[in-house]
């Protein structure tokens, strides 16, 4: 069995006695002392936690990461850099992140500024930090419970995107992030990292109960929340499962793609799918949390299906016996359940490339009860193929939060095929969702809410796509849509 090996803060870490179930956060306090970075909710909501790694795994250039250290387990490191607030002063003068804080008077209590500084410290490495929405979505995964965000914001608008030439540039470009390749044993618990199909393989025969992992923001919550303790972990993540390709008529995106990359690599392509990124957790969720986990997940709230299903996406599966691709509405089995057998994994998600030549709109929408890092009453995922007389030749309206899987609306779609593309059709054919929906009650919204919020989506669809056919970031709706109150 291996030794875990991470860089931490200069200094290379070799460790073998902690359980594989370690969160970097534990390690850090109660291991290495580094009580700057806090605990505040242990899962992914509040930012007090919040690390840099160097994300160096895909052939793309080495960037910082913000991390929620809460949900990142120990194993997850090996090979890897990783600074905390403790590292970013050098020879007692504060890094410009710290200095920009206390000059717009941003700084607050011990508890969260820490979390702000290091998702400041990604933000002043960024070179993408072009717009302003992008700001708020980089510090939006930062709460204080007690008083006002602008000094933070204006201190992170001075320094976003300057990347100065520093010790921390040169980290950047020198880092050599060492082999991820692990197998790690504490007690009963065991966890692997394979670096080769054929290892995955052999892992599977002798292990074929283990569980996968590859982000961990949400099988960490088991740990953290539920105190589970799983015995046996095999990490995807390093099999080179994350790359990006254009085909001819098709994108195929690896499976343990971030969220992150997903959001930049994707926007111009699909920006349905950008749109739906944007208000996926938080940037340090999206930095971790992947394409695969999401939606192997298989929840009915999970936000990229909606948007996937929309597009016509399908799944490639994985396994020793080679692959098998299905249609991504058919991955779906039950409330949670996928079409994975045993000894199979999620390799990659194809998603056709839309047809610019033709008039097709496509837009997705999240409504939950908070904008930004809240969980989906409702999502959607919405697509239509309009013929040169303005009649439907295709719909595809992809739904969350509306049945036990994410589904297509397929009897609405139907109704509306060869039909004109207007407001008076869709408000004769609406009323057909009820065929395809039977949504539950639950304390995020009643059956009769979520059937109207479908409805008004779809009519906010066509509205706000009128002028656009593809909207982009910021949301800036058009329109109104008028929202009955609950009988
Ligand atoms: C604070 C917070 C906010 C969140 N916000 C959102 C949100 O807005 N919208 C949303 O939809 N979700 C949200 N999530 C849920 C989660 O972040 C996403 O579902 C994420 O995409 C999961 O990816 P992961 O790699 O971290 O999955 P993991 O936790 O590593 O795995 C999740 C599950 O999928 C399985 N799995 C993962 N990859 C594969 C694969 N390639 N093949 C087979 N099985 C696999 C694992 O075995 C596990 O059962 C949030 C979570 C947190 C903690
Ligand atoms: S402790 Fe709150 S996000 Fe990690
Ligand atoms: S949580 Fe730190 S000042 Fe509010």
């Amino acid at each position: 069995m291996d030794t875990l090996r991470f860089w931490l803060n200069g200094q290379w870490i070799e460790e073998s006695s902690v359980p594989p179930t370690t969160t970097l956060l534990q390690y850090l306090r109660q291991n290495k002392r580094l009580t700057g970075t806090k605990e505040g909710c242990a899962e992914g909501d509040c930012g007090a936690c919040t690390v840099i790694v160097i994300d160096k795994k895909t052939s793309d250039k080495p960037r910082f990461r913000a991390i929620n250290s809460c949900l990142l387990l120990l194993p997850m490191l090996q090979g890897s850099y990783v600074l905390t607030v403790e590292a970013l002063e050098t020879n007692g003068t504060p890094h410009i992140v710290q200095e920009s804080l206390v000059q717009e008077l941003g700084s607050q209590c011990g508890y969260c500024t820490p979390g702000f500084i290091m998702s400041m410290f990604e933000a002043c490495y960024r070179p993408d930090l072009d717009e302003d929405w992008k700001l708020d979505d980089q510090l939006c995964g930062n709460l204080c419970r007690c008083t006002g965000y602008r000094p933070i914001l204006d201190a992170t608008k001075a320094i976003a995107g300057t990347q100065p030439q520093d010790s921390f540039s040169s980290l950047l470009q020198d880092a050599t992030p060492e082999p991820m390749s692990l197998s790690y044993q504490h007690g009963e618990q065991k966890y692997f990292n394979p670096t080769s199909l054929d290892t995955l393989w052999e892992l599977l025969e002798t292990y074929p109960d283990a569980r996968f992992i590859v982000g961990g923001t949400d099988l960490s919550l088991e740990i953290t929340k539920q105190f589970k303790e799983p015995q046996l972990l095999i990490s995807l993540e390093g099999l080179g499962l994350s790359e990006i390709e254009e085909k001819d008529d098709y994108w195929r995106v690896g499976a343990t793609t971030t969220l992150s990359r997903l959001e930049a690599a994707l926007a111009q392509p699909f920006p349905t799918i950008e749109r739906m990124v944007r208000f996926f957790g938080a940037r340090q969720i999206k930095n971790r949390g992947t394409l695969g986990g999401n939606i192997c997940t298989a929840s009915p709230i999970g936000d990229l299906a909606p948007v996937l299903l929309s597009l016509n996406a399908r799944a490639v599966l994985l396994s020793k016996q080679g692959e098998r691709i299905i249609p991504l509405s058919e991955f779906f089995v039950g409330y949670r359940q996928t079409a994975l057998q045993q000894g199979e994994i999620l390799a990659a998600v194809e998603i056709p490339s839309l047809q610019t030549e033709q008039d097709i709109r496509s837009c997705s929408y999240k409504v939950s009860k908070r904008q930004e890092l809240d969980i989906s009453t409702v999502s959607a995922g919405l697509y239509v193929h309009i013929s040169k007389d303005g009649e439907v030749v295709e719909a595809r309206f992809g739904f969350g939060g509306m049945a036990a899987t994410p589904s297509r609306a397929t009897q609405l779609e139907q109704a509306l095929v060869g039909k004109t593309w207007s407001e008076e059709t869709l408000e004769a054919a609406l009323p057909t969702l009820a065929q395809d929906f039977t949504p539950i009650d639950d304390h995020r919204g009643s059956a009769w809410y979520r059937n109207k919020v479908a409805q008004n989506l779809i009519m906010g669809f066509f509205l706000e796509t009128q002028n656009e056919p593809q909207p982009r970031l910021p949301y800036r709706p058009t329109a109104t849509v008028n929202l009955e109150t609950t009988p």
